[in-house]
């Protein structure tokens, strides 16, 4: 599975051209300059040589014309790499709506996967091609870093914080995970595989581990027993907190008047740091669950808190799985509710 140059890594994903052709564009012009330059140099050596050792040459008085020319040149030129890049760089972490999402955190020394549909994994991720794919990271000590080469993909995975990236295999195979943020002893070790898989392929794969609990469950269960259902009922009830049905995606209005969008990154602060923003006509009432919450179990209410819908806020059965099929009654998940980690 070798690229068709054989210094750049396999491409497999709808951004790895796109990533290439920013790198193809820098070469070429670096290229450029590095040959024009020394061609210059070699010529002018040979050119204005010192013919006897008595020559004096003629001072030079400077050129402004020049001095511009060449200042306003190289940045046109850097701009142009700056404007495209950054539009890759948008595009690639600025995740779809669609994407099928699935959870990472990184811990010393492995990554911990959990999809939508409950299935878990360590230092592995498997995926269907051409699907967009959104993940979700955190970690749970260090600064480690999502790489996968052959996706031209790299985040860092941050504790403390949810940082999302998101692509679209193009091709099926095993490509190499690594960790690329140095995060102590066994970090060369931190490795692993991402498998893409043709759709069918992967259908059987999810329903081959079949019995999982999905984070949206597990996390309504930690939502009772944390008795958060106490002030923030489904449908409003306790009244002491906001309803949560819905909120995922929506504006809030705070009580200092501003606005904030409710993302991973809000609701994540919320449970942890209740008091940073208060919802407009609620007091600074609830507990932190700063050090009684693990990152599996953050993720986990994270995807109970999604799965309320407003059309339908009694119910709570996990609407993020992909296929009717794979969505599990909680009922039939709850014996095999644990946390493997
Ligand atoms: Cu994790 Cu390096």
């Amino acid at each position: 599975m070798q690229s068709w140059v054989p210094f750049v890594p396999d491409s497999a994903s709808t951004f790895s051209w796109k990533v290439d052709a920013v790198y193809f564009y820098l070469s070429g012009i670096t290229l450029f300059f590095t040959l024009l330059i020394s061609g210059i140099l070699i010529f002018f050596v040979l050119r204005y040589r010192r013919r006897s050792p008595y020559e004096i040459p003629r001072p030079i008085a400077g050129s402004h014309k020049l001095e511009t020319l060449w200042s306003v040149i190289p940045f046109l030129i850097a701009m142009t790499i700056f404007g495209w890049a950054s539009k890759v760089y948008f595009e690639q972490y600025s995740p779809p709506q669609n994407a099928m999402e699935v959870y990472v955190v990184g811990k010393q020394w492995m990554w911990k996967v959990q999809h939508s549909t409950g299935q878990r994994e360590i230092n592995e991720l498997h995926v269907p091609i051409g699907r967009k794919i959104k993940l979700i990271m955190t970690s749970e000590d260090a600064i480690h870093d999502f790489f996968v080469p052959a996706f031209r993909m790299k985040a860092d995975v941050v504790p403390g914080k949810y940082t999302t990236q998101w692509f679209e295999a193009t091709k099926t195979g095993t490509f190499h995970l690594f960790c690329a943020e140095y995060c102590g002893m066994n970090h060369s070790g931190m490795i692993g595989s991402v498998i893409v898989m043709e759709s069918r392929e992967f259908d059987n794969w999810l329903s081959g581990n079949a019995g999982n609990t999905t984070p949206a469950v597990a996390g309504q269960q930690l939502f009772q027993t944390l008795g958060c259902v106490s002030c923030h009922g489904a449908n409003g009830e306790g009244g002491r907190g906001p309803t949560l049905a819905g909120l995922f995606g929506r504006d809030v209005r705070l009580g200092n008047g501003q606005t904030v969008r409710a993302d991973e990154a809000y609701i994540r602060e919320s449970i942890l740091n209740p008091q940073a923003k208060l919802v407009e006509g609620f007091g600074p009432i609830m507990p932190t669950f700063q050090g009684q919450v693990s990152e599996d179990q953050l993720v986990q209410l994270l995807a109970f808190i999604k799965s309320l819908q407003i059309s339908n806020p009694q119910q709570s059965t996990p609407v993020s799985s992909p296929s009717p099929s794979r969505t599990q009654s909680p009922a039939a998940t709850t014996q095999s509710a644990r946390n493997p980690f």
